[in-house]
């Protein structure tokens, strides 16, 4: 331990910004540190001090980028996939690109709990341990740089629907999401292009039934809510979605 704390401190005393933390995690007693403490918890851990060791002395030079890819191959790339452009078979999003004060944003709640904890929300319940497994906030950073600087994916639509009845549905939305849908930092609405049609509409869905957006932690998230409980059903959020599909960033 004593030689993992030399080496980490000579790390952080080359004037990068990372910086590793082997000895505390987060708060006792927290939820995350009874995750880091599980069997799961500690093969991360140990991983992330690893690649730690292995780059600390012998590759001064490794950069923020090159710690992003790491954390992102290791903790990200199984589901995601190696261009971030997502895996419809285990419903993981297509991230590339996404801003990064979105992909930030969303690990937190994914961390602190207040997005995919609800019991109802299985795909956001397997989307939490990895946003736990990422050891420091400076990780959370450099992974989120990584992706956000992947060119975004253009999914082709898995269904068909009423476009037109969309573009006058997407009227609301616009005021936050940008006519364009390229979103708007400071509403912390994000952009909804270059993502799935299938997983905004099941997030509509998570949001309209309370199970994202709800926390009373996700002020954010709660300015959603009222949108997309304004659609009816299924046939207008789909509507929507279909119009979203032919906006470009
Ligand atoms: C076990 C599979 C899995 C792994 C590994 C995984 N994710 Fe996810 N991720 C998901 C799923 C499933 C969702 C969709 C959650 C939902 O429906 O709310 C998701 C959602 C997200 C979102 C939200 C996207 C949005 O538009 O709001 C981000 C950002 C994200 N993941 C980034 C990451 C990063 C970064 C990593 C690595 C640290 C990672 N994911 C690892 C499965 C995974
Ligand atoms: C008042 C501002 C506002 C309006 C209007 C609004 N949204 Fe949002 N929307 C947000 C915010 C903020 C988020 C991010 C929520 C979070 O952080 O979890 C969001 C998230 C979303 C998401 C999830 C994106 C993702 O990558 O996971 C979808 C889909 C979405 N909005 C669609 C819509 C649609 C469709 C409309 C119109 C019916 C709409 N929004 C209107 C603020 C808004």
């Amino acid at each position: 331990m004593g030689l993992r704390v030399q080496r980490f401190g000579a790390w952080s005393q080359q004037g990068r910004t990372h910086t590793f933390r082997p000895l505390s995690i987060s708060n006792p007693g927290s939820e995350q540190e009874a995750f880091m403490q599980s069997r799961r918890g500690r093969g991360a851990a140990v991983l992330v001090s690893v690649i730690g060791l292995m780059g600390c002395p012998m590759t001064p030079a490794a950069s923020t980028a090159d710690l992003g890819q790491q954390h992102y191959d290791n903790y990200c790339g199984p589901c995601h996939g190696e261009a971030a452009h997502g895996n419809p078979d285990i419903a993981a999003p297509a991230v590339a690109g996404l801003p990064v004060w979105y992909i930030e944003e969303q690990l937190h709640k994914f961390r602190q709990g207040s997005r995919g904890a609800h019991f109802d929300d299985a795909e956001g319940l397997r989307m939490r341990p990895m946003a736990m497994a990422l050891r420091s906030e400076n990780a959370v950073g450099e992974v989120a740089a990584y992706v956000a600087g992947l060119p975004p994916a253009k999914p082709a639509s898995t269904f068909s629907a009423d476009a037109a009845n969309g573009a006058k549905l997407y009227a609301t939305c616009a005021a936050c999401h940008g006519e364009n849908g390229a979103g708007n930092e400071q509403l912390h609405s994000p952009p909804l292009t270059g993502t799935h049609d299938w997983y905004l509409v099941s997030q509509l869905k998570k949001i309209k039934d309370g199970v994202r957006g709800s926390d009373p932690r996700d002020t954010w998230g709660a300015t959603m809510v009222p949108m997309a409980m304004s659609l009816e059903d299924e046939k207008a959020m789909k509507d929507v979605v279909a119009h979203i599909q032919t906006l470009r960033r």
